[in-house]
């Protein structure tokens, strides 16, 4: 990298322009640069290379919150320079955690009373959450079955295979065996009755998910905790749910007051939600909650005083920033259940209008439904000249990401669309979405099928080969291997879909 000025020739008219007037090589990717540049350099520098980065107000693939007030903005900055860890320095901070998981707690009913501290802790996210949840799970099952002198080396946990990858991460990283229920057309939940079939005395619980990363469908919670009751009672053990609301526990109690999936089930003992989904904070919070101190084994529990008086922590990283916890805190107080419910509802609204746009089409079949999260899951009803990788990434052209990707086992061959409606996705986008959508099936109508271009290429190359005229033979090479080519970037395009689709 050439500076063409430094902090000493200082040019005033050259310091606010743009970055190229400062660089003339490549940027350094591998090695720190060995001088230092500007700071309006470096950051305009920076900024030009994000412009080439998505919009996050359009990358409808996300359930994470991409816009807030501009107080809460506020308060973010104001609380950036502080490391959630120093409780003892910051002790508002802690105190607005224990806020947030007291109000969390009763909002998913745990049994405490009003005025009485819940378990719980703020995480980066869901994932953090889970890995959490289920070392607590893992510990409970491993202490009981060393008391009663019984092999505790083969945990196991009951999901359907419509799980999040956070759940295959905490299965692998902490040696637990993943089992999980096949899923099949037409049904991409885990099916309770086939669920507790499979529990056996080594599985540390079930996991039920509250809102599918892949159509937002919400398990059933309550059939689960009445059929694993009967399979508890009659094998005597006590196999508990622990209840994946990353997206569905900041809208259920809104929505559907009267469902029961949480603490009102007695099965269920722990409980995550994505603070950064539907609780409506910038990416980097989540919440675990248990049911009672019982269900957290105090040997997990860290206690350090280094930083103050003695701090009692169980998370799986030590620093962190303050600032999403403070918004969350912001988003209960400010808005509180009302406003809560006002935007979920509006939310449902535009995902029915979407919905309703998607089906006169005619062309695509819904996979999700009328209650559940906010989204619209959409596979084509015929996949003969196009799927729906073309459409997704047609729909690139107009600034829309919208995720394409294929079902888990057993349901592979059903390939489908995700929009995630979040708060700050309006009625307008939504149509606007529907019209984009309605251009691309009809662009993709217009073009040859792929099949077409084959057989043409085909044909091409034959006819060449035919009239034996000059390079036949390499034309025909060149047409396998353009095909070859069409074939490898096709399915390059379905793994890619897979690995990225969902988060
Ligand atoms: C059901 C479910 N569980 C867990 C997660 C992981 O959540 P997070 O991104 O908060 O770690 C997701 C993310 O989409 C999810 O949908």
């Amino acid at each position: 990298m050439v500076v063409t000025t430094t902090a000493l020739d200082y040019d005033e008219h050259v310091h606010c322009t743009f970055a190229s007037r400062y660089v003339r090589d490549p940027l350094p990717k591998f090695k720190m640069p060995e001088h230092s540049i500007p700071k309006e350099a470096a950051y305009q520098i920076i900024n030009d290379e994000l412009m080439l980065d998505g919009n996050p107000r359009l990358n409808l693939a996300s359930f994470v919150t991409t816009w807030m007030e501009p107080e809460c903005d506020k308060l973010i900055m104001a609380s950036i320079n502080k490391n959630y860890v120093d409780m003892d320095e910051y002790p508002v901070t802690t105190e607005l955690q224990n806020r947030c998981v007291n109000m969390i707690a009763h909002l998913f009913n745990a049994p405490v009373g009003d005025d009485e501290t819940a378990i719980g802790v703020g995480t980066v996210g869901s994932s953090e959450a889970i890995m959490l949840a289920g070392l607590a799970m893992k510990r409970k099952w491993q202490k009981k079955r060393q008391s009663e002198g019984k092999p505790y080396d083969k945990p196991n946990i009951v999901t359907g295979a419509n799980v999040q990858v956070c759940w295959e991460k905490f299965a692998r990283y902490f040696e637990v065996e993943l089992k999980e229920v096949k899923l099949k057309e037409g049904y991409y939940v885990m099916d309770p009755v086939k669920a507790v079939e499979m529990v056996d005395e080594n599985t540390i619980c079930v996991a039920a998910i509250l809102g599918s990363t892949l159509n937002g469908e919400f398990e059933d919670v309550k059939l689960l905790n009445e059929l694993l009751t009967k399979k508890n009672k009659e094998t005597g053990w006590d196999t508990p749910i622990h209840v994946d609301a990353a997206s569905g526990g900041f809208i259920a109690p809104f929505l559907y007051p009267h469902l029961q999936w949480d603490f009102r089930l007695p099965l269920v003992k722990s409980i995550n939600v994505s603070g950064h989904k539907y609780g409506l904070v910038y990416a980097g919070v989540g919440w675990v909650i248990w049911r009672s101190k019982e269900e957290l084994p105090e040997e997990l529990i860290f206690h350090i005083n280094y930083l103050g008086s003695d701090q009692p922590t169980f998370t799986l990283n030590f620093s962190k920033g303050s600032s999403q916890i403070i918004a969350q805190y912001y988003q209960f107080i400010r808005l509180g259940l009302e406003g809560y419910k006002n935007i979920i509802q509006n939310c449902m609204a535009n995902a029915r209008a979407l919905r309703e746009e998607i089906e006169q089409t005619g062309r695509f079949n819904i996979l999700s439904k009328e209650d559940g999260v906010p989204l619209v899951a959409f596979s084509l009803k015929d996949s003969s000249r196009y799927t729906v990788f073309d459409i997704s990434e047609e729909l690139r052209r107009f600034g829309w990401i919208v995720p394409a990707y294929t079902m888990p086992p057993d349901a592979e061959h059903v390939a489908v669309l995700r929009v995630v409606i979040r708060e700050d996705f309006s009625r307008s986008l939504a149509e606007r979405l529907a019209g984009d959508i309605e251009k691309v099936v009809m662009h993709l109508d217009a073009k040859p099928s792929r099949g077409t271009i084959k057989a043409a290429h085909m044909t091409a190359a034959v006819d060449g080969g035919a009239r034996g005229g000059e390079g036949s033979e390499k034309r025909v090479k060149k047409s396998v291997e353009q095909t070859q080519r069409e074939i490898t970037t096709h399915w390059k395009r379905l793994v890619d879909g897979r690995r990225t689709g969902a988060c």
